[in-house]
């Protein structure tokens, strides 16, 4: 594990910070209504820690044999965040998040030296999305392709993630996953994960996964999930589980509402191809998730 992080030469390429909050703009697509997500707020929260660890592990592992990698993320955000940032402070998120969770973690954990590493180059509050884990674990040969399509969240973006190499897109997430599929190289992951803000997307995820299935059978697909009081993302499980994959995992990890009134008491992966090693680093994420101070 510390090998992978070790020869990350990526790191050298990282740019100068940026990582003063921006203001949401709104933006169409497949119909989408405008939308205001903005991950700045949730940031480090306790699904970013079950998502970006197990990312960091199943990278780790991947990178244990020399053939090079495809990353693909459909819904990247930004990439880097400053949880000094008044959205930040305002949820208090990250606070209960990474800042109850971090210590947890042994200090060779794939996520725990990518957070030192991105510390050390942007700053203390800084903390790392989802493109910029994948970076730090990722070797000079392997690939990265990003999409976000909202207009200020992928400028950000492509600030912090074009100087690693990464391919970044302002795009529609849906498309850019069949259009992107298959990769080359061909051994690699992808990670969806939606704002859920258009709740079709709901309905519409079983049958795009599988269609990114059928077209990459070899690859590994991490579908994101809120686990919401109102179980609205409880049909889209039942269809993913009927679809039978190859080595497919779910892993969920439970903790109170961040927030009073909000409806998320859980995080949850759905994982494609699965590579080896998840199923163990998942059991001790839950052994983690229930220790929490
Ligand atoms: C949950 S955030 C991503 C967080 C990121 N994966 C991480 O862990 O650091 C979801 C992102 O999806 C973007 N988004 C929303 N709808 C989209 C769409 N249809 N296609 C691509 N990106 C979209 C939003 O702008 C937002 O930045």
């Amino acid at each position: 594990m510390v090998r992978a992080i070790a020869k990350c030469k990526r790191a050298r390429h990282l740019p100068p910070p940026r990582l003063s909050a921006r203001p949401a703009g709104s933006h169409r697509s497949r119909g989408i209504p405008l939308l205001s997500y903005q991950h700045i707020y949730h940031a480090g929260n306790l699904a970013d820690v079950h998502k970006h660890a197990l990312l960091a592990a199943m990278l780790s592992y991947l990178t244990q044999k020399q053939k090079p990698l495809s990353y693909l993320e459909t819904h990247a955000g930004r990439g880097l965040y400053a949880l000094d940032a008044a959205e930040a402070r305002k949820t208090g998120e990250a606070a209960a998040g990474i800042g109850r969770a971090e210590a947890l973690f042994p200090p060779d954990h794939p996520y725990r030296r990518v957070l030192a590493e991105v510390r050390a180059r942007y700053g203390a509050a800084a903390y790392p999305g989802s493109p910029l884990v994948a970076a730090l674990c990722l070797r000079p040969g392997d690939r990265i392709q990003l999409a976000d399509l909202h207009p200020q969240e992928f400028a950000a973006l492509k600030a912090t993630m074009a100087p690693c190499g990464a391919d970044c897109r302002q795009e529609d997430g849906f498309p850019f996953a069949l259009a992107r599929t298959p990769p080359d190289p061909r051994r690699g992951l992808m990670l969806i994960d939606p704002s859920y803000e258009v709740k079709a997307d709901y309905a519409a995820l079983p049958a795009l996964i599988a269609r990114i299935h059928s077209k990459w059978n070899v690859g590994g697909i991490v579908l994101w999930y809120p686990i919401l009081a109102s179980g609205a993302h409880r049909p889209m499980l039942a269809e993913l589980e009927a679809m039978e994959f190859a080595r497919a995992l779910r892993h969920e990890v439970r903790f109170p509402p961040a927030r009073d009134g909000r409806g998320m008491s859980g995080s949850g992966l759905f994982i494609v191809n699965a590579p080896f090693g998840t199923a163990e680093e998942a059991g001790r994420l839950s052994t983690l998730f229930s220790a929490l101070p």
